[in-house]
């Protein structure tokens, strides 16, 4: 029975402004479940309540059978949160890090320091056991935390936006780690980088204002959008008529299209021989999810991240 299931869980910090409206799902709680979602969107409310922090409003959520409300001691025990906010206290080394951790949640000090030992070497982070953690780059730091979590014996890992501000090397060594981690955990990840719920997750959640927008696969969430292709063209103001697809011009004033794979390449043809610049792709996650919280991508970012052509 590993699921994770909400029932209109609603949640109004104040009066009126609902937080979290009325969502409700039920998914694999296997692999990772990656939130996406722009700042206020919920992303945290609802880890929060799911990790037993906060009550829900109303509605009622369970997590393999048990209540995160009414059996919230049991939840408890069953796992482990790197809240959004965390940060690696700079007077402590990454050794003692990870082992206090351990130690609040109950292991005894010989099997804490066997399994901080083992997870500073999984990071590769053994040499550096005892440097102050204030003289760790950000990444090093974030790593840290992340280990303390995957050493201890919870099989149910929230980690809320856990490479926000990493560079791509840091950040590609952390979804290493998630990668690890999902084949025994199950992980419940919050991230603003599309590319990292494409690449690590098994289920992809998206929130906006409070809303369940979506919930799935990749393949499921790609049927959420009607188009396969997006197309990007790189002038501003320039008007284009199309047979087929939807057109949203972005705040920077690019146009975006989503059409079909015929319309693609009829106005790809059309494109090439006129010399308009633009960018093609299949709908990426990054596509369907500015489509679905209808806020259209610039489309100078997209070009440098997928090649352009002239
Ligand atoms: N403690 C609080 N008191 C009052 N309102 C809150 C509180 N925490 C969050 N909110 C509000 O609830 C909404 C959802 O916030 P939440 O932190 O869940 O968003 P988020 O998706 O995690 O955003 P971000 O990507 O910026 O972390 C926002 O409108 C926010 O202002
Ligand atoms: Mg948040």
């Amino acid at each position: 029975m590993e699921t994770l299931v909400c029932k209109n869980i609603t949640k109004s910090y104040e009066k009126g402004k609902k937080a979290l409206d009325r969502l409700s799902f039920s998914v694999p709680a296997k692999g990772i479940l990656a939130v996406i979602g722009r700042n206020g969107a919920g992303k945290t409310t609802l880890m929060r309540i799911l990790a037993t922090e906060l009550m829900p409003s109303s509605g009622t959520a369970t997590m393999n059978g048990i209540d995160v409300v009414k059996d919230a001691v049991k939840m408890r025990e069953m796992i482990a949160v790197l809240p959004q906010e965390s940060r690696a206290v700079n007077w402590m080394t990454p050794l003692q890090t990870i082992l206090s951790y351990l130690m609040y949640r109950g292991m005894d000090y010989s099997e804490a320091r066997e399994k901080a030992h083992e997870a500073l070497a999984g990071i590769g982070m053994t040499k550096l056991e005892k440097t102050l953690n204030s003289k760790l780059s950000g990444g090093q730091k974030r790593k840290v935390l992340v280990a303390s979590i995957l050493a201890s014996d919870a099989p149910i890992i929230f980690v809320d936006e856990p490479t926000t501000g990493l560079d791509p090397i840091s950040r590609s060594e952390l979804w290493d780690m998630l990668k690890r981690l999902k084949k025994t955990h199950f992980v419940f990840l919050t991230t603003h980088y599309l590319e990292e719920a494409e690449k690590l997750a098994d289920t992809i959640c998206i929130i906006d204002e409070g809303k369940l927008k979506g919930i799935g696969t990749l393949g499921e969430i790609r049927k959420l959008v009607k188009y396969q292709y997006s197309i990007k063209i790189l002038e501003k103001g320039k008007k284009v008529k199309i047979n087929e697809g939807e057109e949203v011009t972005g705040e920077d004033g690019f146009a975006q299209i989503m059409t079909t794979e015929k319309e693609a390449d009829r106005l790809s043809s059309r494109f090439i021989k006129e010399k308009v610049r633009f960018s093609i792709n299949p709908m990426s996650l990054e596509d369907i999810f500015y489509y679905v919280v209808k806020k259209p991508i610039n489309a100078e970012e997209e070009a440098k991240d997928y090649g352009t052509w002239f």
